[in-house]
């Protein structure tokens, strides 16, 4: 796992890949050819259980979708599963936003909103400069997105300068599960079955080991809390979910 150094934590870097800008594109194009069947497997994958997990977050914030007034954020967004889960808790009022820098996500998205009538805005963004006013949201999530920045230290300041003060951060992330038994099964399964599976559903073998390969690299729950305390959170809290294989992470600006 990630050390973190006096200027904060760097982001993610596929297999020899050294600079910042090279890293974001080649996640951005690894994404563009995965989202065809990125829910499919998504869901396959996980057996469904992803549903639950952002089902849980929503629910976590309830109070903030509740508000006809809220401006809630996902970021990374993908196909807009987590965006749509707070619109189903959030009356007309409340206005929810998604974002990604993956066009071909984005269309996914917004056919899915089309078909539900969920009226949620789809915007093309990169989550390291978003193109949003200080102080605008009262929740940002991310979802399985935060692993991919290629800086985690300018993710975390960027959500904290679009927070109005007092708003919340949601980072929902997989992790490596603790548990003795259960760990090794699941890594057995992370690093050896999902890759496979993934690879022949997809086409896209690379991107399924990458999955692995960055969770195995991204920061510690601890370590990571420390992150978002360095950029100006507080309150901040994980918890492991479902045995560990994901972590929540919240805090407030
Ligand atoms: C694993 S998917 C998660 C999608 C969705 N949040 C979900 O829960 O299914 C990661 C998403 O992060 C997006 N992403 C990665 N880096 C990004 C960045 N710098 N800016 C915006 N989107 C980014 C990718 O395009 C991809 O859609």
């Amino acid at each position: 796992m990630t050390q973190a150094s006096d200027r904060g934590l760097p982001g993610t870097r596929p297999e020899g890949v050294t600079d910042e800008r090279e890293a974001a594109a080649q996640v951005r194009e690894m994404f563009g050819r995965i989202a065809p069947r990125y829910d499919l497997l998504n869901h396959l994958l996980s057996l469904d259980v992803d549903k639950m997990w952002r089902r849980r977050v929503a629910k976590r914030f309830s109070v903030i979708l509740r508000d006809p007034q809220a401006r809630v954020l996902d970021l990374c967004c993908g196909t807009g599963d987590l965006a749509f889960a707070f619109r189903k808790q959030a009356p007309r009022g409340a206005q929810i936003t998604g974002s990604d820098f993956v066009p071909q996500m984005l269309v996914r998205a917004r056919a899915k909103a089309a078909a539900s009538g969920a009226t949620v805005d789809f915007v093309e963004a990169d989550a390291l400069a978003l193109p949003f006013d200080d102080a605008s949201f009262d929740l940002v999530s991310c979802a399985f997105g935060f692993r991919n920045l290629a800086n985690y230290e300018r993710g975390l300041r960027e959500i904290h300068r679009v927070l109005k003060p007092g708003g919340s951060i949601a980072i929902l992330e997989f992790a490596e599960p603790p548990g003795k038994i259960f760990g090794a099964l699941y890594r057995f399964y992370f690093r050896d079955v999902l890759p496979r599976l993934g690879g022949w559903i997809s086409g896209n073998t690379s991107a399924y080991s990458y999955l692995p390969r960055s969770v195995s690299k991204f920061p510690s729950p601890e370590l990571l809390q420390q992150e978002f305390q360095r950029a100006g959170f507080f309150g901040v809290q994980f918890q492991r979910w479902t045995g560990g294989i994901v972590t929540v992470h919240t805090g407030r600006k």
